[in-house]
């Protein structure tokens, strides 16, 4: 696996507001291919594991009550570049600062309910897709 597949999460609050449609238009739009996708509902031990490089951080326990407080769609998403790439199309964590067109700017409603997660590194990528996902359910091209 490398650079070209990252690992995105429409979160719980962007699920229930449904805009999960209008969020993948912009992620098609900006030239990402969705090459697998599940709604699930992430329980608070896969929060804990999955977010346990922040487990120092003062927002570490209510971002996990958060991310585990309804559906989310988790995604794989393939594009050149598609790490960096998809972290700009996100815009920055805290929505005040992201730039025009970016997700966030648009969809976020603060610094934690911010709509989207991306992969921030190859090897967080490779990690946090098999988090979720088996080789066999990237079935998208
Ligand atoms: O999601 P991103 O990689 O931009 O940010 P992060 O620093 O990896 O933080 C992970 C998530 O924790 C963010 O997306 C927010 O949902 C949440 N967070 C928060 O609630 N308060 C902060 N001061 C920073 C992050
Ligand atoms: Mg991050």
């Amino acid at each position: 696996m490398q650079d070209n597949l990252t690992l995105s999460i429409i979160k719980p609050d962007a699920v229930a507001r449904h805009i999960t449609g209008k969020i993948n238009e912009m992620i098609e739009g900006a030239g990402f291919s969705i090459v697998a996708q599940k709604l699930i509902r992430i329980t608070k031990e896969q929060a804990q594991r999955f977010y346990d490089v922040h487990k120092d951080k003062p927002f570490y326990d209510d971002l996990c009550n958060y991310i585990s407080s309804g559906a989310v769609v988790v995604q794989v998403l393939k594009k050149e570049n598609a790490i960096a790439d998809y972290r700009k199309l996100m815009g920055a964590t805290n929505p005040e600062k992201a730039e025009e067109g970016t997700i966030r700017k648009k969809y976020a409603i603060s610094i934690d309910q911010n709509s989207v997660h991306g992969s921030d590194a190859e090897d967080t990528a490779r990690r946090e897709i098999s988090f979720f996902f088996s080789e066999t359910e990237l079935v998208g091209c």
